[in-house]
């Protein structure tokens, strides 16, 4: 039997009592975490968002209520009244912020029964992530899940009360819109209306929020979904959210600052104190350093160490000579047994064949005609990474170009990105097998870095095409323009883009725009558009641009990907309340789903194929 609540109100949540509380009569309510019956004593754990507290069930004191809770069972829900006591020293919990007190209740009511759950909230996370999203009800009670929306909660709100300081409008665009530049497939909305035509759901308020500038808002942001359909990773969700903004005559730094600034407050609101300015580093600079566009500063850096090599020496170790020679610090290298050593010396050629090779600075070392050049390499390296020397257990390998070896046309760069990637891959692997190596050589800092002065092109080995790196809405430097290099040199057009990237995650990313129609045709031209395609995708917005647009630029950032680095999360789902698969379904309400013919028919869509 159900009870009413009646007017019964709650006078305090379940995380809130404490010793100070003792001898208030209280009502709580909330759901049944754990039960333990001990005869004439009944203890339920009632939980709710803010916390868990202790009633308990005395046969003498309250009969009825005892009844009640033999009968109640996790994930009821339960309204407690009665006096909050202090607990017996022997009882204190001191894992429990509520640990030193109980409710022995007078009264005990089942508000609602609940079916036996497919997994208990009151337990860590199950495996089977698919079960967690199907019940995400059930997920989300769970303390570390509601943690995890605090966070989210609390980093937005800083960023708001930020920007609306600094003068920032936060105003609302479109979802049902056309196709946006960012360059992922779209999710599409048919018109009933028009028949055959349809909205793009946005993958960025891009061409809004520069729309804005040319109305002369000034400052606009906005905590905004975006959605991509494109292939789904740990780190990518097909809806999520972005922290937007778009400011009028900015220099890149001032972009920088106010990011900086939003992200100062956002972390501190969840008690992290962060370090401002951030680190800039060009692209240029972090490819030759990193091997990637976003670096993780928490790992070494890596070392050109072509200068130490004397010719012999190249060509006894049969090294292509003129191109890099990049030395890798392996953190805890030490730890591997001679089985897994070798293991890893057959991936490393597979990894780095054809063109490169690889050498072993320990086997280095050990030969006498190289035992100077391993120190020197060494030396370099240290130097490099800023110690005073490379600790024994984290050894170096050196990636090598083979004699013959060429970079290919138009990447002078490749080199140094196979060896990052190897790096990377290297890294993880350690970090999975070796937890050791987060204490040797990963810190849990923040390591904020702006990197700066990307391409303006890629070259398209598909298509031996130049195409852009970012929207087509993007600046090039000035200097490159006035120096004609849009077509004399596209390799080493810059643009004014820029990424923030953390911990080796691409938090944000943004540029200056270009605000010259007449810019914005070359820039159309150098990419193989015509203005007939160009007037087509973005008719609208390079008409808006000959009404007097000002100069303006703006950047980006992942919400969800901030939070889950704040939460600590290893996934994005673990960051949104209702998030999908890997394959973009929402289990909870199982959605994509068919539709009836009905439907389909008012749309003019007749599917070809049925599921
Ligand atoms: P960009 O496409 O780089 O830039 O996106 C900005 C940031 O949004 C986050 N992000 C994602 N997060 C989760 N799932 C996804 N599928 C996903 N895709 C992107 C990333 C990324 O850095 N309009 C430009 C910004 C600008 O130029 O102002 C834009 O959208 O954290």
């Amino acid at each position: 039997m159900l009870d009413f609540l009646g007017t019964r109100q709650r006078t305090h949540t379940c995380g809130q009592l404490r010793a100070a509380d003792a001898g208030q009569t209280v009502t709580l309510m909330g759901w049944v975490n754990r039960r333990r019956d001990h005869g004439s004593l009944i203890f339920l754990d009632l939980r709710d968002r803010y916390g868990i507290t202790q009633v308990v069930l005395d046969k003498d004191l309250a009969p009825e209520g005892h009844a009640k809770a033999e009968q109640a069972r996790p994930e009821y829900v339960i309204c407690a009244i009665g006096k909050v006591r202090l607990r017996g020293p022997e009882s204190v919990n001191p894992k429990m912020p509520t640990g030193e007190i109980e409710i022995a209740a007078t009264e005990l009511l089942v508000l609602n029964d609940s079916k036996v759950p497919p997994f208990s909230p009151a337990e860590d996370a199950i495996q089977n992530e698919e079960v967690r999203l199907k019940y995400r009800y059930l997920d989300l009670r769970r303390p570390e899940m509601a943690h995890n929306l605090e966070i989210r909660h609390k980093v937005a709100l800083a960023m708001r009360e930020y920007l609306n300081a600094q003068g920032f409008f936060e105003i609302e665009t479109p979802f049902l819109t056309r196709s946006t530049p960012e360059g992922a497939r779209d999710y599409l909305v048919p018109s009933r209306v028009h028949p055959a035509h349809f909205y793009a759901l946005p993958q960025s308020p891009q061409l809004f929020k520069q729309i804005l500038m040319i109305s002369g808002l000034d400052k606009y942001f906005q905590i905004v979904r975006c959605f991509r359909d494109e292939d789904l990773r740990a780190d990518r969700q097909p809806e999520f959210t972005q922290i937007d903004l778009e400011m009028t005559f900015p220099q890149q730094e001032t972009i920088f600052q106010v990011v900086e600034g939003f992200l100062k407050d956002s972390f501190e609101v969840v008690g992290e104190q962060i370090a401002t300015p951030f680190l800039r580093m060009t692209y240029d600079e972090a490819i030759r350093q990193y091997g990637i566009d976003k670096p993780d500063l928490r790992l070494p850096p890596m070392t050109d160490v072509r200068d130490v090599f004397t010719a012999e020496e190249l060509s006894s170790l049969k090294i292509e000579p003129g191109l890099p020679i990049v030395a890798i610090v392996i953190p805890n290298k030490q730890a591997m047994s001679n089985t897994q050593k070798k293991a890893f010396a057959q991936e490393l050629n597979a990894a780095v064949a054809p063109d490169l090779a690889y050498l072993d600075v320990d086997r280095l070392a050990a030969a006498p005609q190289y035992a100077a050049l391993a120190q020197h390499i060494d030396a370099a390296a240290a130097k490099n990474c800023g110690l005073a020397r490379v600790e024994p257990e984290n050894r170096l390998i050196v990636v090598s170009p083979r004699v013959g070896a060429t970079a290919p046309a138009r990447d002078h760069l490749w080199l140094y990105k196979k060896a990052g990637q190897l790096r990377l891959d290297l890294a993880k692997r350690f970090q999975d097998e070796h937890k050791a190596f987060e204490k040797k050589g990963i810190s849990d800092d923040y390591k904020f870095l702006w990197v700066t002065d990307f391409p303006f092109f890629e070259w398209d080995e598909e298509t031996k095409t130049w195409t852009f790196a970012h929207h087509p809405f993007t600046s090039p430097h000035e200097d490159d323009l006035i120096a004609g290099r849009m077509t004399s040199d596209p390799e080493n057009v810059r643009a004014l883009a820029y990424d923030i990237v953390l911990n080796g995650m691409e938090l944000g990313s943004g540029s200056i725009r270009i605000h010259r129609q007449d810019v914005q045709q070359q820039i159309f031209r150098a990419l193989g558009m015509s203005d007939e395609e160009a007037r087509e995708r973005f008719g609208f917005f390079l008409e808006a641009l000959q009404y007097g647009t000002p100069p303006h630029g703006g950047v980006a950032l992942g919400l969800d990907r901030l939070v889950m680095i704040l939460a600590g999360a290893s996934s994005l789902r673990e960051v949104i309340a209702f998030p999908k698969t890997a394959k973009a379904i929402d289990l909870m309400v199982d959605a994509p789903t068919p539709v009836s013919d009905a439907q389909l028919k008012e749309l003019h869509i007749r599917p070809v194929i049925r599921s």
